[in-house]
């Protein structure tokens, strides 16, 4: 029987303390905790860690006579958790974190570090969609597959305010505050509503699957700030939702395409089930067929048992490198055009003669065909009204030209939104 791992965790909030106290309780046979490092020693955590070293430097941990395994929970793109990890890869010790920021901004060093010779376990799971195993999932569930398309919900904050504008009517700001009472957001949770934090997650899920490098400047982006109440209201007339959804898509010759968008998702589908601050992700891939799993994607709770998994891997030596190879060896994502989609195209129309039939017009110029058309009657006094266009199947560059041009025509129209319809063959 080998001796016991002995670990060191870096950062103690929310994540941190839950691992720390399921540490504590045993519940990891062969990882014991022994050192922890904070920016507050004294702040109660409801865990009794007076038993354990506390560091004040978390760098210490990395040379650490009494630490084999470093857990880093401090979260930011750089700084003092990079430096963390560098250290403790470059001291041959394995390393657990939990973020997303990082891997996605130094994949480049980090995978030096991890995947050269030697080889140092550098665990993720905690990274991407909290409690749902899908770094697993995907690179050893379905280890053999050839994967062709992920797509799902990546971002539990994002996905809580729009279930709660949805089913509770809360404005934008009100849901975002209930999603960091919770603990739910980003210390900074503008790179969550932004969707940079599903497109990181994006990034590290398809370095996996497509044995792309991660690389956000080729990830097609828009966060969820312009969703308004409007639109919901609107989305529920066509027995819709609105999800944040991330989409990387296998195009052979042309490499991978990565999306991460707010779409309009039909009621009836499986995507729209998924509410609150769950996150769900459906692998496409051959020979398996297609798979769907869905679970609590933010939270202490999840992400706790995210980062416990890799310890007990670690721990059982079945820890893994960052990728298979650097990202020097792997392939580079490439810059490519949205499939064609239908549209919700909502704008602020002038309440006077010939507006409609200028904004349709404008569309039909741009070879953009009317599905569907919804206009809201004006309160007293107003003098633009709410419409919305769906559109029928068109690509993105029509869309773009249609939407540049309405957005010309300052007296008629104004506040264009333009929004892809999700269907489950996408
Ligand atoms: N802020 C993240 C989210 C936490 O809302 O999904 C989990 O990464």
């Amino acid at each position: 029987m080998s001796a016991d791992k002995r670990i060191g965790i870096a950062g103690l909030g929310t994540v941190g303390s839950q691992v720390a106290a399921r540490l504590l309780s045993g519940a990891v046979p062969g990882a014991v905790l022994t050192a922890v490092s904070a920016r507050d020693a004294s702040r109660d955590r409801g865990v009794d860690l007076s038993g354990q070293r506390f560091v004040s430097n978390p760098q210490d941990l990395a040379s650490a006579d009494d630490v084999d395994v470093v857990v880093e929970l401090m979260g930011g793109e750089g700084g003092v958790a990079l430096d963390l990890v560098q250290a403790a890869l470059k001291a041959g010790k394995p390393v657990v974190t939990a973020n997303k920021a990082m891997l996605a901004a130094h994949a480049d060093s980090l995978s030096e570090a991890s995947c050269g010779s030697p080889r140092v376990p550098l665990a993720f799971e905690a990274a991407v969609a909290g409690g749902i195993p899908v770094i697993k999932a995907v690179r050893e569930g379905m280890a053999g597959n050839e994967i062709s398309r992920l797509s799902g919900i990546l971002n539990g904050t994002c996905n809580y305010i729009l279930s709660r504008m949805e089913v509770a009517k809360l404005g934008f700001e009100e849901a975002l505050k209930e999603a960091q009472d919770k603990g739910f957001a980003e210390a900074d949770p503008f790179l969550d509503v932004s969707g940079t934090d599903a497109a990181q997650k994006l990034t590290i899920l398809s370095a996996l699957a497509f044995d792309v490098a991660p690389d956000m400047a080729h990830v097609s982006l828009t966060g969820i700030e312009q969703i308004s109440a409007q639109d919901i209201s609107f989305a529920d007339g066509f027995d819709s939702v609105i999800r944040l959804v991330a989409m990387a898509e296998h195009r052979g010759a042309q490499g991978v395409f990565h999306q991460v968008v707010p779409m309009l998702v039909k009621k009836n589908t499986t995507l729209a089930q998924v509410s609150n601050e769950l996150n769900a992700l459906k692998i496409e891939a051959e020979p398996v067929g297609s798979i769907f799993l869905q679970g609590p994607g933010a939270g202490g709770g999840a992400t706790a048992s995210a980062v416990l998994g890799d310890i007990s891997d670690i721990v059982q030596g079945f820890g893994r490198a960052l990728f298979r190879a650097p990202t020097s060896g792997m392939k580079e994502s490439a810059t490519q055009n949205a499939p064609d989609s239908e549209y919700y195209v909502r704008l602020a129309l002038a309440d006077k003669p010939g507006s409609m039939a200028k904004a349709t017009q404008i569309l039909a110029e741009n070879g953009v065909s009317i599905e569907e058309v919804v206009q809201r009657s004006s309160q007293a006094g107003d003098s633009f009204l709410p419409v919305v266009f769906i559109t029928h199947h068109c690509e993105i560059s029509a869309l773009r030209a249609a939407v540049g041009a309405l957005e010309a025509q300052k007296d008629i129209c104004n506040e264009v939104l333009a929004l892809p319809v999700f269907t489950e063959e996408m």
